[in-house]
């Protein structure tokens, strides 16, 4: 393993212990770490397979936007998670944190946003002065750097394993805003089954879903069926649950108690309107 093809930055965010290690100077980093004891320890150096379609997909969307805005990286980094305008980034921000208040959030929480992708709620936490202990992951690197640039004080990693860094019983609130609409179903079940372990016992944890139950999200199946149609390249996986499924997989396959589904389009979700995705919360 050499400094070129060794990842300083997910083997630290993937082994707290090392990270200390070289944040407090037993080590000079964790390549030095690995090559001494990580490598015979088994120590992982990424769960993430380079070819999934996650790493594959963002890894070129994020490329394609940093090269197309070559003087707005704001923008760029706005578009990479779905918005549009730097305006619909902070006011689909705003609508997350709303939707935080509502089940619960405090100063002072731990809470972890996972695919915290560029900092889009990180940002409205901070624009509304919300203080405590944040933790953000993703899995590309460029969104990460950013978000931790914007939001000082905020601890962000590159953690591209289905699991969340985080110690057992430690979380009050966990959100994932539009990750599972890229996950299989697969995948999505590996997160929640650690979700679950992460969460203080009544810790609450929501995400976001798309639906073919909801009539607008429809017509994201129907252009995946003209690009499959045409032949033509898809962007990223989008991937359809239901309430059923959702049930199924969370509180009979896992433990989560179940507090609510929110419509897409229900104006009534956040003080400023629908959140546009379908929402389920649950708690632990
Ligand atoms: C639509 S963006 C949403 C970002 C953020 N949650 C927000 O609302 O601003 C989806 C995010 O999921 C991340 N992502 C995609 N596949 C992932 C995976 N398997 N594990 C963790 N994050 C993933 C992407 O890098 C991207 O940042």
């Amino acid at each position: 393993m050499t400094e070129s093809n060794f990842n300083e930055t997910i083997y630290l965010s993937m082994n707290e212990d090392v990270r200390l290690g070289v944040e407090r100077g037993y080590f000079r980093s964790g390549l030095e770490h690995y090559e001494l004891y990580g490598k015979r320890e088994g120590r992982k150096l990424v769960r993430f397979d380079p070819n999934s379609h996650s790493i594959q997909d963002y890894t070129r969307l994020v490329r394609t936007l940093i090269d197309g805005h070559p003087d707005n990286l704001d923008l760029a980094m706005a578009k990479a998670v779905g918005s549009s305008t730097l305006e619909s980034f902070r006011d689909f921000g705003d609508r997350q944190y709303h939707v935080l208040c509502r089940f619960g959030l405090q100063n002072g929480q731990a809470i972890y946003d996972l695919a915290c992708g560029s900092g889009r709620t990180a940002s409205a936490l901070l624009r509304h002065s919300w203080h405590g202990e944040y933790r953000g992951a993703d899995i590309i690197p460029d969104l990460v750097n950013y978000a931790t640039s914007c939001n000082p004080g905020f601890r962000f990693f590159v953690h591209p394993d289905y699991s969340i860094h985080a110690d057992n019983d430690s979380q009050d609130m966990i959100y994932s805003w539009s990750l599972f609409t890229h996950l299989q179903i697969e995948e999505t079940f590996l997160y929640a089954k650690d979700c679950y372990r992460a969460l203080k016992p009544g810790g609450v944890f929501i995400f976001s879903f798309l639906t073919l139950q909801e009539p607008s999200h429809r017509q994201i199946f129907l252009n995946h069926v003209t690009e499959l149609e045409y032949g033509q390249p898809r962007v990223h996986l989008d991937a359809f649950l239901d309430q059923g499924t959702i049930i199924t997989l969370f509180t009979q396959m896992l433990n989560f108690k179940h507090l609510t589904f929110i419509d897409a389009n229900d104006p009534s979700t956040t003080p400023i309107g629908s959140f546009g995705q379908a929402l389920a919360v649950f708690t632990k």
